[in-house]
């Protein structure tokens, strides 16, 4: 998979990718991430990106050229799967989204910033608006970050164990079950005697349990949609 970034900050997007699994799925050549800094294709002597928005008001708009020619550029190189743009309007970024992304090939992010860029490009040429959340943040680039960082994990080979992925926070639906590891007893805070009992069946009904109740607690929204997919399953 390649994604694309178009960005008037671009340092802001060196750090993410150049640690850790990230840095890995790159290394192995399962992911490309490339940084595109807009300011280049900016206009004139001073290569102006943005703009007063017409109407009035305080902020400015990032300006069609500079983005639709950097865009048509990458365009004449290879065909994109989705041309995204990061704005708090968008859909609402979730597990679903992420594993729907995994799949594809090429990705294009344009990250706004002001008042985000000008709606014409986004009746143009955006294929998917996405929000990371119900707030702000002062660009696109962190939650760009964010969405390709959910994306490229999924991809096979990226994770050493692929099962871990699998077994994700918000794979199945539910959250995921409590983890452990040594000391057996930690000042008296032990761990669950279940786990160290090398009975198989027994510790996946308990991690199942854990999973349920943690979801109906801290999200039952998703916990009552688990509920009624698990029964319209059950149905013959
Ligand atoms: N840009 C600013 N806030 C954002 C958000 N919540 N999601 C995506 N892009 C954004």
């Amino acid at each position: 998979m390649r994604i694309d970034i178009i960005t008037v900050h671009p340092e802001l997007l060196s750090g993410p990718f150049s640690h850790s699994i990230l840095k890995r799925a790159q290394e192995r050549g399962l992911a490309q991430v490339v940084v595109h800094d807009l300011r280049p294709w900016g206009l004139g002597r001073h290569q102006q990106v943005d703009d007063y928005q017409y109407g009035g008001g305080a902020g400015m708009v990032m300006m069609i050229e500079p983005i639709y020619n950097v865009v048509q550029h990458l365009k004449e190189e290879r065909h994109y799967d989705e041309i995204i743009y990061m704005t708090p309007d968008g859909k609402r970024f979730d597990q679903p989204m992420a594993n729907r992304l995994s799949l594809q090939e090429n990705l294009m992010m344009i990250c706004g910033h002001y008042k985000g860029i000008d709606q014409r490009l986004r009746d143009m040429l955006v294929t998917l608006e996405i929000s990371i959340g119900d707030y702000v943040i002062s660009g696109g680039e962190l939650a760009a970050a964010v969405v390709a960082d959910a994306v490229i994990r999924l991809i096979p080979g990226v994770l050493n164990d692929e099962t871990s992925a699998l077994t994700d926070t918000f794979q199945d639906g539910l959250l995921a079950p409590p983890v452990y590891t040594r000391p057996p007893d930690f000042m008296g805070w032990k761990v669950p005697d279940v786990l160290l009992s090398g009975h198989q069946a027994k510790i996946e009904q308990w991690r199942l349990d854990q999973s349920l109740q943690r979801t109906k607690e801290r999200r039952p929204d998703l916990y009552k949609k688990f509920i009624e997919n698990d029964h319209a399953n059950q149905k013959p």
